[in-house]
């Protein structure tokens, strides 16, 4: 059965899109099954893996609301899978709030028929903690946080936090932070080392990963061709930054 991972923070820009794609890819490429979802109105995760056209129909809104499952196969790589995020996304929060009762467990429902078809499930979201976010969460409830490394990251967290006490208390105890992966990290130490100490010493220890990702022009330029960096630049620092981090995501599924 699928371990299911949301990839969150409501802040935005913080390389949610980036962990999300480069993780589902780099997962694929070591031979699991994997279903990627771009639950983001900006539809950054169906751009990522090259996925540009507007699209309508086969997209995660249907997922959500009719339990319609029909991916996109084989994206880049033989074993990834994708749902794409509608030219619709936008309306989902709105017709999830007309659902209210039964909403934010349509997805789980849904996934729970496909779960058998794949290792992974890794779902996208845009900076938000609304009911798509809590549709996400009770999907896929191990949670992977980019936290941007800058003053104010352990800030933000923890908003992000009491919203996941209220959602374990509310829905479903079982949705938990997974990892915490500190991004953004900058060479030139304008973010110095004890603004790293600072994030793991605010949570749990070892609730932040080990890897840390370094802010990269490559990672933008990869953006832009529509390739994750660990398939265009397999060799740089930011792919092997993402190569570590989805081995430390496969060793805290092994227990
Ligand atoms: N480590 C990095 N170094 C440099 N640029 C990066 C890095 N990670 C992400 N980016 C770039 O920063 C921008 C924001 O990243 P990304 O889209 O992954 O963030 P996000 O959290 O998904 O944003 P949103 O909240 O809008 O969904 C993108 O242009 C992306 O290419
Ligand atoms: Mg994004």
């Amino acid at each position: 059965m699928a371990r299911r991972i949301t990839v969150l923070n409501q802040k935005g820009g913080v390389g949610k899109t980036t962990t999300a794609v480069n993780l589902a890819v780099a997962l694929a490429q070591r031979g699991q099954r994997v279903l990627l979802l771009d639950l983001d109105a900006q539809r950054n995760a169906s751009q990522s893996v090259g996925i540009i056209e507007p699209l309508t129909d086969n997209c995660t809104d249907a997922l959500i609301f009719q339990g319609h499952f029909a991916p996109h196969k084989g994206v880049l790589v033989p074993t990834l899978d994708v749902v794409p995020a509608s030219v619709k996304q936008g309306l989902v929060e709105m017709q999830l709030i007309g659902h209210i009762a039964a909403a934010p467990r349509k997805l789980r429902r849904a996934l729970d028929v496909v779960a058998v078809n794949y290792d992974y499930v890794v779902a996208d979201l845009g900076p938000t903690l609304g009911l798509t976010a809590l549709t996400a969460v009770l999907g896929c409830p191990e949670l992977l946080v980019p936290l941007e490394l800058g003053h104010e990251a352990a800030v933000g967290a923890v908003t992000l936090q009491q919203w996941l006490n209220d959602v374990r208390i509310d829905h479903d105890p079982d949705v938990h932070i997974m990892g915490i992966l500190p991004t953004f990290a900058d060479d030139v130490a304008t973010t110095p080392r004890d603004v790293l100490s600072l994030v793991r010493s605010s949570f749990a220890p070892g609730l932040v990963f080990n890897t840390v990702i370094h802010s990269a022009e490559i990672i933008k330029a990869s953006f832009k061709k529509g390739t994750p960096v660990v398939l265009t630049d397999p060799r740089s620092r930011a792919a092997a930054e993402y190569q570590s981090l989805t081995q430390e995501v496969i060793d805290r599924g092994i227990h």
